[in-house]
């Protein structure tokens, strides 16, 4: 079975999805470590009560030193024997030490259909170019950010009246639904150029 560590940075409403999918005893994958580079995140209380084991790393506490910070980071995922990391709001980009520590072994959800709308503010830059179909993202992490091979998508229509929070609202249900679906198939050898993971809902 395979050893997910998750790392969060906020809310954790995929982090909860992730947990949920891999309570099921068919799911090829237990989560051994939840990390959070935000003190106050508000995933950390779900992370806690889950009774998986969690760790605040702050890189307020590292200063600048980026390769510092993740090296903790790293000496966390190899006590806990982790395989394979997603991550679920982590709004910090990894440096090049961790992501080849760790290369093609680095899932990341991202809130939009890449390559359009890399980087933040994704459901308020496809309303203003006026996109009409909009969704997520799972991806391998690479150097470049939200570039890597796509594992997996989700898609919705954007409809006349949404506003940036009733798109992401429905953005985010599709999100919760195809986290652990890819995850699953990605952990099984389904990659990225096997089967199409492509919904259009509504
Ligand atoms: C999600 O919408 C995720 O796709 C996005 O942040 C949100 C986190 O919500 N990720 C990024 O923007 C990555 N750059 P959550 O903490 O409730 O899962």
């Amino acid at each position: 079975k395979k050893r997910i560590a998750i790392m969060i940075s906020g809310r954790g409403s995929n982090m909860r999805s992730l947990i949920d999918a891999c309570a099921k005893p068919s799911f090829p994958a237990s989560i051994e470590l939840i990390i959070s580079n935000n003190p106050d995140a508000e995933g950390l209380e779900i992370a806690r009560k889950s009774g998986i084991s969690t760790q605040v790393i702050d890189d307020y506490d590292f200063g600048n030193n980026r390769q510092a910070h993740e090296r903790q980071i790293n000496a966390a995922l190899q006590a806990h024997h982790v395989t394979t990391i997603c991550l679920a709001g982590y709004m910090r980009l990894l440096s090049p030490f961790l992501i080849n520590e760790w290369k093609g072994k680095i899932l990341n959800i991202h809130p939009s259909l890449l390559p359009a709308f890399p980087g933040l503010d994704t459901h308020k830059k496809a309303l203003k170019k006026g996109v009409k179909i909009h969704g997520c993202t799972i991806h391998i992490v690479t150097e470049k950010m939200d570039d890597g091979p796509i594992l997996g998508q989700a898609a919705i229509p954007v409809l006349p009246d949404d506003t940036e929070n009733t798109l992401a609202k429905r953005v985010l249900d599709q999100e919760h639904l195809l986290y652990p679906r890819v995850l699953k198939n990605f952990l099984l050898g389904f990659e990225a150029d096997s089967t199409s993971d492509t919904l259009i809902n509504g």
